[in-house]
């Protein structure tokens, strides 16, 4: 089974020109581009020898011919506004050349590979709205719910897209045994240390709070001062007041961010009658995120009423820290060290579709460097021999997945990777 790495370049390449924002790409879920990307992704897929589909939740599903049982490998297509090219889009398509090249050996073993790409992992709609939905976890009530920017709705886009009433792929107990998804690191950490491959332990967990401020709109040329219920001074105040309580609250690892403020009607000769603020927050310890999310809360209690304004906070959003499986993890790291270079074992400050897929399978994740620590804007890059490296080792570590080669049971339990036939173990 030989990586192409020329043919895994031109494939990311070509991908990013769907949606391309100068040296990135703003390719959102459901998108006119990111719509176009999930077509050429089944294309690439169909000619790469997998049955490929795309779900009603617009996930993009490649299926290996002629096995019964097969190790899923994928990630996203979807990136954030002005992202960058490799974020998600690796991982896809590390899964698309390593599933190319097992057909290509003519080889066939009882496990194959799948592919997948999820859905809206980036959250313009709903967070990892496709594994969720891959996984079973995501609610009816949650896709009706979901909205683009408060306007659009999920179910409109998805009946646009053309993906509306196409029935879900889901995870296969009996089909799928394991979950590998490669990525770019999105951080500072393998550059600084001179490693040109991570090997993840565990991602952190991820909650956002949303809070609301209700006032009144009034004009804001002739309200005197003292009788507007000024919804956006309010929250100003609260966002002012927050900044030391968190940063006191966390642990060193710990970040959060005011990512999205609104204020309604938001125009100059308007006092905002209402204003919210996305609050999210990470950390590798339930403890730590209940602290902060203590401290979040005592501050909208304190807000509440202050001025005559109204101060709510709701969840949108709240993912679970997740460990990932220590035997795949060992498995991408002795394939790391195959190939000469000893990784780097670091946890992901970052969310992945990965974290909701650990929760029903054995899953694993192996990192590429990102040049400056660079991601999530069109700065974002790799170096192509860490690209080329990366699918390198991950092919290597499935080949040796799929010879029934590793040692340890990934996942204990009732994980049933053919071990106990493997020359290895034996
Ligand atoms: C995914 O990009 C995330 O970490 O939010
Ligand atoms: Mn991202
Ligand atoms: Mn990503």
């Amino acid at each position: 089974m030989r990586i192409d790495g020329d043919r895994l370049l031109a494939d990311l390449r070509e991908l990013a020109g769907f949606g391309r924002c100068g040296t990135g790409v703003h390719r959102p879920f459901l998108s006119q581009p990111d719509r176009e990307a999930r077509d050429w992704l089944v294309r690439k897929m169909c000619d790469a020898g997998l049955d490929a589909r795309i779900d009603g939740i617009g996930n993009v599903f490649g299926q290996s011919r002629g096995v019964a049982r097969a190790l899923l490998i994928g990630s996203h297509t979807d990136t954030v506004p002005r992202g960058g090219w490799l974020d998600g889009a690796l991982g896809v398509i590390y899964g698309l050349e390593i599933a190319r090249a097992r057909c290509e050996s003519g080889e066939a073993g009882p496990l194959g590979v799948d592919v997948i790409s999820f859905a809206d992992e980036e959250s313009a709609y709903l967070a990892m709205a496709g594994s969720r939905a891959f996984c079973g976890c995501l609610s009816d009530a949650e896709i009706e719910a979901a909205r683009h920017e408060g306007s659009r709705s999920l179910r409109e886009a998805l009946v646009e897209a053309g993906y509306a009433g196409r029935p879900l792929v889901r995870l296969a107990p009996d089909r799928h045994v394991a979950y590998l998804e490669a990525h770019i690191e999105q951080g500072p950490r393998l550059e600084a240390e001179g490693r040109r491959v991570g090997v993840v332990t565990g991602i952190v967990g991820i909650r956002r709070i949303r809070v609301t401020f209700s006032g009144r709109a009034d004009h804001a040329g002739t309200t005197p001062m003292h009788l507007r219920r000024d919804a956006g001074g309010a929250l100003v105040e609260f966002c002012h007041e927050l900044r030391p309580r968190l940063e006191e609250t966390r642990s060193p690892e710990g970040v959060w961010n005011l990512g999205q403020v609104a204020f309604d009607p938001g125009v100059g000769n308007v006092v905002p009658g209402s204003a919210e603020v996305l609050i999210e927050y990470r950390d590798q310890s339930v403890e730590r995120l209940d602290r902060m999310e203590a401290e979040i809360q005592a501050a909208v209690a304190a807000a509440d009423g202050r001025g005559g304004i109204k101060a709510e906070a709701t969840q949108p959003l709240g993912l679970t820290p997740t460990t990932l499986d220590r035997n795949l993890a060992g498995l991408i790291a002795a394939a790391a060290r195959g190939r000469g270079e000893e990784p780097l074992l670091m946890p992901s400050g970052a969310g992945h579709d990965a974290m909701v897929l650990s929760s029903r399978l054995p899953a694993a994740m192996l990192f590429v460097p990102s040049i400056g620590g660079r991601s999530h804007d069109v700065a974002e890059d790799s170096a192509e021999v860490d690209i080329v490296l990366g699918a390198q080792v991950m092919a290597d570590a499935v080949r040796v997945f799929l010879d029934g080669k590793l040692r340890g049971k990934p996942g204990g339990g009732e994980f049933c990777v053919p071990v106990a036939e493997s020359p290895a173990d034996s």
